[in-house]
């Protein structure tokens, strides 16, 4: 996949005409806490990320890498929108992730956000969009599970810090608790509920756009739903403005009739929302503090309200229970094949693939129906996977054919090379080019070389096979003794014949042959035969005398 530039939307014009001054520094006491973000449009990026929206690059974020989604004009970008330095200046985003919940209608042991959808845990997906949106540094809220889900959201990247919530009190409680870490800051906060796993950076670059269009000093983003039960409600006045946000439990039959949600994303000016979310009490049927609440709180002080409504609501509903979860990953797998397509890969049938969103598939590459490709796999052009295989952290080269009913995990397949149907590669297998392994062959921690096959029924386990080497029917390397593990060496051109033992450790040494029905125990010369099987020996006429037929009188004709 290329990247490619697309036409920027006029917002994003707009602040790229001005950005020729000087990029403000911001220097805040945040800093202390939290590691600068780096002088963005100058320093080299870490790969798959934009720039951010305090980007000086005359790009803006026109360049999405990999994206295959458009960006969506925001609507009427209000031409007067007053010049002051602060509406001018390109000004930091941060996000702030909530992430300290437990969700209860998930029926699980494990807070929702831990849960995997499409490859990854819930809320690791939240972090990956404000990564690719370009926000400078996120902000996530822990507590319950709090070291599970620190290390779901991976907390390597020094662009993450982690806020401490140490009783769930309600949403707008989680965000007071990440008031220390966000001191200082001057800018917008792009707050996300942790548990929108199907949300697009493009969706949020596009909010942020409209947010700072709006002049609003908050944004929320809606969706309207046919059955909206379950989520907060966006009630608006007579004239169409947002007055507040009510929650599900706590309205009348009148406003539950109300179509338009909210989706838990907001931008909100760091200035309008602190101090306004501590007038939110706890006067409500959860007995929370709910964030909604300042979007009343800001309305009755007289200040604008901007409601950005959504089209595509499954993008961005939150999870809360596993019918939820499963509509989210059948969101994802379903952008991820069509992006596959896209791309020049043919997927037979697109709503039966399972396909993790960092997985690569090179062009004219076919994907039969019923495949999961998980995890770290990176497939080559011209790739066929057959009927019902499960490819997990898996590399194949080009031309390299899978047939039915295969199941990889954590290997690594060359070039034109050959795979089942029912084949089993297990952790560290690697096949080298032109390799084959046939049906019912199971490997593990073991090297085929290039060219070499096995073709039916055989476990090779910790062995290492040179090249041209063939290995017959049945053959199983004896590896595990009860205690340890042994190696088996197969050297360049050997050829094992059908229902061999090997022995290990034990080697075979170039171009030797093992004859059929032998159980290897020593080492074998080049070239060499080895038999080591009962000779055969047989007695004349024997039948005759001792054969049930013989017995029962009848006799042999
Ligand atoms: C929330 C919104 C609702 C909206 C819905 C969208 C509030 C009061 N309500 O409701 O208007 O329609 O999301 O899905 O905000 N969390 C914390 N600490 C807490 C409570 C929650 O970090 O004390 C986190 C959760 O982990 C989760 C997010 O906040 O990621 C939202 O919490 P959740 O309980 O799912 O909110 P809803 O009740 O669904
Ligand atoms: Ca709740």
């Amino acid at each position: 996949m290329k990247k490619k530039t697309r036409p920027r939307p006029r917002a994003a014009r707009r602040s790229s005409k001005r950005s020729t001054r000087p990029a403000a520094v911001t220097v805040s006491r945040a800093s202390a806490r939290l590691p600068p973000p780096p002088p963005m449009g100058t320093a080299p990026r870490p790969a798959g990320t934009v720039p951010g929206y305090n980007s000086t690059a005359p790009t803006g974020h026109a360049a999405i890498p990999n994206s295959p989604y458009p960006l969506r004009p925001v609507g009427p970008v209000p031409e007067d929108r007053p010049q002051t330095a602060r509406a001018a200046g390109r000004r930091e985003t941060l996000a702030l992730i909530l992430a300290a919940g437990l969700g209860k209608r998930m029926q699980s042991r494990w807070s929702k956000l831990l849960h995997s959808v499409a490859g990854r845990p819930v809320v690791r997906h939240v972090v990956e969009a404000t990564r690719g949106a370009g926000v400078s540094r996120t902000v996530v809220v822990i507590g319950n599970q709090a070291d599970e889900v620190r290390r779901a959201v991976g907390d390597h990247d020094k662009r993450i810090a982690f806020a401490f919530q140490k009783d769930q009190l309600g949403t707008g409680h989680a965000v007071l608790s990440a008031e220390r870490m966000l001191h200082g800051h001057d800018g917008d906060v792009l707050i996300l509920n942790g548990d929108l796993p199907a949300l697009r950076p493009e969706t949020l670059m596009t909010f942020v756009d409209y947010h700072r269009a709006h002049a609003a000093p908050l944004s929320l983003l809606t969706t309207v739903l046919t059955d909206p039960r379950g989520y907060g409600r966006v009630i608006r006045n007579y004239g169409g403005d947002v007055s507040r946000i009510v929650e599900d439990g706590d309205a009348n039959a009148d406003e539950r009739a109300t179509q338009e949600i909210n989706c838990g994303i907001y931008c909100v000016d760091s200035r309008a929302l602190f101090r306004p979310l501590r007038q939110a009490t706890r006067n409500n049927a959860q007995g929370e503090i709910y964030l909604t609440d300042l979007i009343e709180i800001l309305r009755k002080e007289g200040r604008k309200v901007a409601a950005y409504r959504h089209p595509e609501a499954h993008e961005v509903l939150g999870v809360n229970d596993r019918r939820e979860l499963a509509e989210a990953g059948r969101a994802l797998y379903r952008r991820k094949a069509e992006a596959l397509m896209r791309a020049g890969v043919t997927l037979v049938d697109p709503d039966s693939v399972y396909i993790d969103a960092q997985v690569t598939i090179g062009r004219d590459s076919l994907i039969e129906p019923g495949v999961m490709i998980l995890g770290d796999s990176h497939l080559g052009e011209d790739v066929r996977v057959g009927l019902g295989s499960r490819l997990a952290d898996t590399t194949i080269g080009d031309g390299t054919e899978i047939l039915a009913y295969c199941v990889l995990g954590s290997s690594k397949v060359g070039r034109g090379c050959r795979i089942g149907p029912f084949s089993h590669l297990r952790p560290d297998s690697a096949m080298e080019d032109e390799a084959r392994v046939g049906n019912f062959v199971e490997m593990k921690k073991t090297r085929l070389g290039r060219g070499s096959k096995a073709s039916h029924l055989a476990y090779l386990g910790d062995a290492e096979i040179g090249r041209d080497a063939n290995i017959g029917a049945g053959t199983i390397t004896c590896n595990y003794d009860g205690v340890a593990k042994h190696r088996t060496i197969i050297e360049d051109e050997v050829f094992i014949g059908s229902d061999t033992q090997l022995v290990a450790p034990v080697r075979i040494r170039r171009g030797a042959f093992v004859g059929a029905g032998s159980t290897i125990t020593k080492d074998v010369p080049p070239y060499a035969l080895a038999l080591s099987r009962v000779r055969q020996e047989h007695k004349e006429g024997w039948a005759k005398k001792h054969s049930p037929l013989a017995r029962r009188g009848d006799g042999h004709k």
